[in-house]
């Protein structure tokens, strides 16, 4: 049996695709904060090698392999977010950036980079549990996994969802652009070839587009519940 087929045996893992803005960071983030396990935010993963890739300027894949590869990456847990540190510094804003965000899904279409960032992303499934959030956890990073949700919502209520989001952080945006860099994002993500951003077949869909965040929240521990017997909601 391949290792992380035996990792997943013993701990629990439950995998948050969808498109971005969708819910799934906070949604991850909540029940994390209920059940006290642990999140993998992957698209983290790829912003991180995208951020440092524009400070270092490095374009060929060779050092995107090697950046990635070698990402000294910390997570630390707060009330309402994950601070995010790169190599000590806290990049938690920095990474939210659009031009990092661009970057980051066009490097997620490269197979070798993908490959590189794999291991890492399954060491993250440590007891008691793991909330995994991103485009291919049920698909490709823990296919095993026991639940699977895919989480949408149509692309005017997460450009909105993100214009909000910017808004109180005092980062200007414009909501047409918001939902056409969306769109293009969308389609890069389900059109690549490696991993595209698809809903794996036992995946359970739940359309977030006027469900309240405690709703999606809720639905998610009941299904949990269900699934694995020991989780009380
Ligand atoms: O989720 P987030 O917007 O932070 O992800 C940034 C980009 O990383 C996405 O647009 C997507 O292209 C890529 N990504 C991916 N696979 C994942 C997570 C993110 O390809 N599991």
């Amino acid at each position: 049996m391949p290792e992380h087929e035996k990792t997943i045996e013993l701990v629990p893992v439950i995998t948050l695709d969808g498109p971005g803005g969708a819910g799934k960071g906070t949604v991850s983030l909540l029940l994390a904060q209920k059940l006290g396990w642990h999140i993998l935010d992957s698209g983290s993963l790829y912003r991180l090698t995208a951020l440092k890739a524009l400070r270092q300027e490095a374009e060929e894949v060779s050092q995107l392999i090697e950046i990635a590869g070698k990402l000294d990456v910390d997570y630390v847990p707060m009330r309402d977010h994950l601070t995010i540190l790169l190599e000590g510094r806290d990049v938690t804003d920095a990474i939210r950036e659009e031009a990092v965000g661009r970057r980051a899904s066009e490097f997620a279409t490269i197979a070798e980079l993908r490959q590189a960032l794999l291991q890492r992303q399954r060491n993250f499934a440590r007891p008691p549990g793991l909330l995994a959030d991103g485009r291919d956890m049920g698909t490709v990073v823990f296919p095993e996994a026991p639940l699977k949700i895919f989480l949408t919502a149509s692309p005017e209520e997460r450009a909105k969802r993100r214009y909000k989001q910017l808004k109180q952080k005092g980062i200007d945006a414009n909501l047409p652009e918001l939902v056409s860099e969306l769109e293009a994002r969308d389609k890069r993500d389900s059109e690549r070839a490696a991993a595209p951003l698809r809903a794996a077949d036992d995946a359970v869909m739940i359309d977030t587009t006027d469900m309240r965040i405690d709703e999606v929240v809720n639905q998610v521990m009941q299904m949990a519940s269900r699934c694995f017997g020991f989780i009380e909601v």
